[in-house]
């Protein structure tokens, strides 16, 4: 394809769009949640709309069944592929088809499962976060139809909201069905919904559950009260110990870097506080570049905690607490090492000797990509014309662990991380939303990629 084409490709996306759109409504509507069991039947259906609706564009698409490391059954992966040419480029095409849950529907101001396009966006759980991934692919397929000039492999993973337990015993079971020379993974997003951007680095995670321990059992608040601190106390004191005066993490060996490839614009505070719906007092924490402070500098949010309910509490010091810490690393360090890092913080740490215990969970490594690899260049150009402005690129504060697993299984693959979210995209969040003119965007950058690495 020419240069010239790209104004074809434009009015293909175009008048395909009303079935984009579609096809979002119907994934939002299969509630393919992994949280509420990655083996479920409501998981299983998610994979065979997806692999019906990739069947549509040519690709030999099917649903199979992982196993875990422990040899239990695992998710339901879509994968299949459209050669059509030995000789050509191979592309890797990546979404993902689990969503995060709705603990709260009465939060959304519209039925999370119930697609609804509300002033240019479209609102639904997995509306972004990724049924937006599995749109771009399959809008990129069908406006390229058959003059599609790379071989492409699909990948549409059933679990990664669950943190991909069975994706590397996966891949490896299908190393031919992998390999590829780009692997495009449409899971991140773009600086806003006008300007596009290439993800330049996602940072690493880790949990910890943490128990702290004062007392062998709860005892009279009055009688014990004042030597003894009450274990949710002395936990609050543990957490509040690991930040300086400013908010910044201060925990020896927790790593941070600059901004991968040179910060490009930084994070407007404000837009962001708006985002976020930061409240108006609160000074935002830490030092240095807003964006450096999402990206590439470690986090630690407590996402769990277990303490009595305020309903019901009565006159006890409580004997133990239990928290969940979920650890944002830099991009470049291992979680391991990082969770090191913590774990031997919190104990030394200990507020008066009581018992801390850390047992470590899951771990993801973070990324960082080539910016002088071809397809980050070629994706430049792509997202240039599509959008009609210049590409800022940007590093992600989420993860995206199995990256780096694939990157390691297939070194010499280049790694493109584009997407649909954009910072109104509350992805995770109540009043989830795509911006439809940005997937549109989003997926003719697609197809010019593909087309591109095609000729
Ligand atoms: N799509 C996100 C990752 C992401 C978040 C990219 C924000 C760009 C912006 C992905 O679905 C996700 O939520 N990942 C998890 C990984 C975890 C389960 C290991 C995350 O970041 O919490
Ligand atoms: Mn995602
Ligand atoms: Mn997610």
């Amino acid at each position: 394809m020419t240069a010239l084409d790209a104004e074809e490709l434009r009015g293909r996306v175009e008048s395909d769009f009303s079935r984009v759109v579609d096809l979002l409504n119907q994934k939002i509507a299969l509630k393919s949640v992994s949280a509420e069991g990655i083996t479920g039947e409501h998981m299983k259906r998610s994979a065979q709309f997806v692999a019906e609706q990739l069947a549509q564009e040519g690709v030999d698409a099917r649903v199979v069944q992982s196993r875990n490391p422990d040899g239990t059954d695992g998710a339901y992966e879509v994968i299949g592929s459209k050669i059509v040419d030995p000789a050509a480029p191979t592309v890797l095409l990546y979404a993902h088809h689990d969503v995060q849950p709705v603990p709260d529907a009465s939060a959304w101001s519209t039925d999370p499962f119930v697609g609804t396009e509300i002033d240019g966006r479209l609102f639904g759980r997995g509306a972004a976060d990724d049924g937006g991934g599995i749109a771009i692919h399959s809008g990129a397929l069908r406006a390229l139809g058959d003059d599609l000039g790379v071989n492409v492999k699909v990948f549409v993973e059933g679990e990664e909201e669950m943190g991909s337990p069975s994706f590397i015993p996966f891949i490896e079971a299908h190393r031919d069905e992998f390999d590829a020379d780009v692997i495009i993974v449409a899971d991140s997003g773009n600086w806003s919904a006008e300007v596009p951007s290439l993800t330049t680095s996602l940072r690493g995670n880790t949990d910890l559950d943490v128990t702290l321990k004062v007392l062998e059992h709860p005892v009279h608040s009055g009688q014990f009260g004042g030597p003894i601190l009450d274990a949710n106390t002395l936990s609050a004191m543990l957490i509040g110990s690991m930040y300086d005066k400013d908010g910044e993490l201060a925990i020896e060996g927790l790593a941070s870097q600059e901004p991968v490839g040179g910060l490009q614009r930084d994070i407007d505070e404000q837009g962001f506080r708006a985002d976020g719906g930061v409240v108006e007092s609160y000074r935002l924490a830490g030092r240095d570049s807003l964006a450096s402070r999402l990206w590439v500098k470690p986090s630690i949010a407590v996402i769990g905690f277990d303490a009595h309910p305020v309903e019901g509490s009565f006159n006890v010091i409580a004997d133990t607490a239990r928290f969940r810490l979920s650890i944002r690393t830099a991009p470049s360090q291992r979680p391991e090492d990082a969770a090191k890092a913590v774990t031997d913080f919190l104990i030394a740490h200990a507020p008066f000797g009581a018992e801390v215990r850390v047992e470590t969970l899951d771990q993801g490594m973070g990324w960082s990509m080539d910016p002088d690899a071809e397809a980050s260049k070629d994706a430049m150009t792509a997202m240039r014309e599509a959008f009609g402005v210049e590409p800022v690129n940007k590093g992600e504060g989420g993860s995206i662990p199995f990256i780096p697993e694939l990157q390691r299984i297939f070194p010499d693959a280049q790694v493109l991380v584009t997407g649909p979210e954009d910072p109104k995209a509350n992805a995770h969040s109540p009043n989830e939303s795509i911006d439809l003119k940005s997937l549109k965007n989003n997926i003719l950058t697609e197809a010019l990629i593909l087309s591109k690495l095609g000729e």
